[in-house]
Parts: C-alpha cells; structure tokens; sequence
C-alpha cells in the first residue's frame, strides 16, 4: 500500500490508472478505522480494481463547540489496517493542501439536510458535501462506499450525485456492530468505561422499538415515547433527537410503516454524541 499525501500527486496517479483502464474505488473516513471503515474497504474491494482510501479529519464539518480537536488519531494503526484489508491508495491530505487559498465555494445539499443532525449540527453536512465533492475530484473514483451508520448523510451524498451529475456510483453498507450491539464508531474510543452500558441504550432502544413494532404497534408518538424512557433511564445520557423518519425522503412519519427507519442521536457524559439508526421492520 502507498501513502499519498497531496492532491496533485493523487489525481495524477487517478489519471494513470483509468487510462490502464482500471476501476477506482473511493472509501472516505476521517480515521480511527475499525471494522466498520474495514469491512467498506473490502466491498470496495470487490467492485474495483484499485481502493482508495481518504483518511482526512475535515475540519469544516466540525461545528466550534464539537469534538474536532479531540477526534481520536492513529496514522500507524490505521495503515497497518489499511494494508490488511487491501487498500491500494492511503490519501492523507493535511488541512492546508486541502483547503489551501480562500476557499469561497461549497456545495450544500436542501431540504434534506434540515432535521435530524442537519437540525442539530448546523454547517455540518454543507462541510460533508463540499470534502466529498472535493474527494471525488481528486480521486476520480468510478464508485465510492458509504455506510449506513451516517444514514442521512448517505442520503445527502446520494441526492448531490444525482443533482450535480457526478460520475460516481454510490454503494451503501450497512451498520457493523459490537457483539453487543453497540454500532461501531471512532467516537466510541472516547467513551468512559462506566458511559459504555448508556451507550448500549441507542442499538437497544432501536430493538424495543423494533419488538413493539412486531406486535403492532404503528403510533410513531407512542413508540418514541417508549424509546426515549428507555435512553433516560441510563446515567448521563441526554436526547439529541429521536425521530421516525421516511427511509428516502427523511420526512418524519406519524404512522410506521416497512418503510420507517428510527434514527437516533444521544450525548453520553459530555464528551461523546452517538448516532444509530435502522429500520423498524426487518427483513428476513
Ligand atoms: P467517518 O466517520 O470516518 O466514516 C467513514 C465511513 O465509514 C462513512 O461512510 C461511515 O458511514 C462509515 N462507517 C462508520 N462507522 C460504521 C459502522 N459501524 N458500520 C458501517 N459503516 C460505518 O463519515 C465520515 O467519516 C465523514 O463524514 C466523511 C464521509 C469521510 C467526510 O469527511
């Protein structure tokens, strides 16, 4: 595996590959990797014939009170991961190559970036678009994996690839978990032992709403009241939003149907916000 540090010298190489005739695969993470970032790597894997991973912690998508200068980093186990899942290209671009000069363009995306983290995370997705667009440039990947963790913002990037014609097949993947059920996340390494069993209460709130859903329940009111007892009953946990939305549009629902996903958002302690999500019904 090769380490690129500058867009020039990652585009030129993007250049030399496709005129090989060679199929790129774009996997961008801001680090930290774990199973979750590795098993998209490996399915970019299969659908290419070189990976690129990004590994750039963009600070524009971090708002002034979140956790941009506590976002856990390790570039040595992160190439040593890398390389063991096949990665080609480990892209690491520093702040200033990136956004070098005065940076007065960005893309955002409407409407579906105003609730949920969009509500709650203002700038937060506009940061997303404009890296993303930024990496597709550079990269030039024919298709690029994102996971279902971050479901909103696989809807964002989905809807900018259509909206602006970018050439870019999107390829979600769906949430790696924890044996106990805990949806993998870098920001998990800053939980404090004792946050992890309030962490536990977005994956297992999401199994609640699920059993109450198999037994009949469709009240999207009385679900998430359920849900949201269930978050408060852990120590230190506080509500970013429960919220029953339309697995396409994002709109909220009053009634749950197959096509109902619960997404949640939750601070545990005061250093760590967790997202989870899924659909209420399973399919088997
Ligand atoms: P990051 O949080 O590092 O995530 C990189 C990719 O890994 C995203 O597509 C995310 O959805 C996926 N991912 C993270 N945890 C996962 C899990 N448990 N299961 C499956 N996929 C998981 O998302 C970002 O970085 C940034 O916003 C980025 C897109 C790189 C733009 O800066």
């Amino acid at each position: 595996m090769k380490i690129i540090e500058t867009p020039r010298e990652m585009y030129d190489w993007s250049r030399k590959m496709i005129g090989q005739g060679k199929v790129i695969g774009l996997v961008p993470t801001m680090g930290f990797f774990h199973e979750g970032h590795l098993s998209l790597m490996r399915t970019a894997k299969q659908h290419s014939d070189k990976v690129v991973t990004s590994l750039f912690v963009n600070p524009i998508q971090f708002g002034p009170n979140e956790d941009l200068d506590h976002y856990p980093r390790d570039l040595a186990g992160d190439v040593a991961k890398a390389e063991a899942a096949g990665v080609d290209i480990l892209f690491t671009p520093n702040s200033e190559r990136m956004y070098p000069g005065d940076n007065l363009t960005e893309v955002s995306v409407h409407s579906l970036t105003e609730n949920l983290c969009g509500a709650h995370r203002p700038g937060h997705f506009a940061g997303v678009t404009t890296v993303v667009t930024k990496l597709f440039n550079i990269v030039q990947p024919e298709l690029a994996v994102f996971g279902e963790k971050d479901f909103q913002q696989l809807a964002v990037i989905r809807q900018m690839v259509k909206d602006l014609n970018i050439p870019v097949r999107i390829i979600g993947h769906p949430i790696v978990r924890e044996q106990d059920g805990l949806a993998m996340s870098s920001r998990n390494a800053n939980l404090l032992p004792e946050h992890r069993k309030a962490a536990l209460s977005l994956s297992s709130g999401l199994n609640l709403a699920r059993q109450l859903y198999a037994q009949g329940v469709r009240s999207t009111a009385a679900l998430k009241q359920q849900v949201q007892e269930h978050v408060l009953a852990q120590k230190e946990t506080r509500i970013d939003y429960i919220s029953f939305v339309h697995c396409d549009t994002l709109q909220d629902v009053t009634e749950a149907d197959a096509q109902t996903v619960l997404a949640l958002a939750v601070h545990i302690g005061d250093k760590v916000r967790l997202i989870d999500n899924g659909r209420l019904e399973l399919s088997n």
